[in-house]
């Protein structure tokens, strides 16, 4: 088994200092799957978390919603993530820049069990779960819903029923369609379409929708799912200007609930939604802070914003 990549002195969160650390907080082996239900734990943001014991956590410090450590992936000896370590607070909206090939896609697909590291290790909630251990469905069952760039939406089917099928997906279309959902499930779509701004168009077949409608559709299929971290590739490409200002509405609306990762090129829509960002170049962290800051990062502007 591997050794666990947890470490007594790591990255604290700005506001947090070492001093908070648990003193004497031991270290953790995860099983072979990542996830360490059974046995005592001190998870990544330093949570200590006792056996099926969630709700009694002894709190060293706010645990973070997603934590990704010392991150390392490489294509044929090319590193495309180059030891990328990232704090993520719950509820927050980060927006992540760079130019083309900077490995934000990469990234995302580590977070999402599509590509497997050769170093590092990523850590979701206060509990420890590795996601790089875990297979692609594990980590979304565990709550990390991801947005391609090109909306994937049943095209035949109405919106009411592609957020249905998004719900209920693994007990296969014909079964899900006929199958009546609970008056909770229901509830729970009806909200969806709401924060999504497609109520009024929950009978229209999915493929009759404008592009902007259908990004928002597979936003809303993943809410159905009640994702805790929602990782979402540029979004606004293509989308008309109207469209992206709804974009970054339902963005903004989003974050607080559920933290919020945001790949993006348009940089009028990042500056609009934008609180902390994060710039990789060639694989790793260039620069990171509040968007005022990153724009007038002459290191930023050089590799990126200037171009
Ligand atoms: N499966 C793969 N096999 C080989 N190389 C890959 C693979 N996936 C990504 N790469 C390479 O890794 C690097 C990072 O790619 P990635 O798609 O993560 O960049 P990106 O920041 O998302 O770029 P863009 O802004 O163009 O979407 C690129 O050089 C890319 O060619
Ligand atoms: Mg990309």
């Amino acid at each position: 088994m591997t050794a666990p990549r947890l470490h007594l002195v790591r990255p604290m969160p700005p506001e947090q200092t070492q001093s908070d650390t648990a003193p004497g907080a031991g270290q953790v082996a995860p099983s072979s799957t990542g996830e360490t239900e059974a046995a005592a734990a001190v998870g990544p943001a330093s949570t200590i978390v006792a056996a099926g014991d969630e709700a009694r956590p002894s709190t060293v410090r706010p645990p973070v919603a997603l934590w990704v450590e010392e991150l390392t992936v490489s294509f044929d000896g090319f590193k495309a993530i180059d030891n990328v370590t990232l704090l993520l607070d719950h509820g927050e909206l980060r927006c992540i820049i760079g130019p083309n090939g900077a490995g934000k896609t990469t990234l995302m697909d580590v977070i999402t069990g599509k590509t497997r590291p050769d170093k590092g290790a990523v850590y979701l909630g206060s509990r420890i779960h590795d996601l790089t251990k875990l297979s692609e469905c594990r980590i979304a069952e565990l709550g990390v819903g991801r947005k391609f760039q090109r909306p994937t939406v049943f095209p035949q089917h109405s919106v009411y029923e592609n957020c249905e099928l998004a719900l209920t997906g693994n007990r296969g279309v014909f079964h899900t369609l006929f199958a009546r959902l609970s008056r909770a499930e229901r509830e729970r779509i009806d909200q969806v379409l709401e924060t999504i701004g497609l109520a009024d168009l929950k009978g229209r077949p999915a493929g009759l929708l404008a592009h902007g409608h259908k990004q928002w559709l597979e936003i809303g299929m993943l809410l159905a799912l009640d994702p805790k971290v929602l990782l979402i590739d540029e979004p606004v490409a293509g989308m008309t200007q109207p469209e992206m200002e709804r974009t970054a509405e339902l963005m903004r609306k989003l974050a607080g609930e559920r933290t919020v990762v945001v790949v993006e090129h348009d940089m009028e829509f990042v500056r609009s939604i934008a609180r902390k960002v994060t710039v990789l170049h060639e694989g790793r962290v260039l620069a990171e802070g509040p968007m005022s800051q990153i724009q007038s990062d002459p290191r930023v502007i050089e590799v990126y914003l200037g171009t």
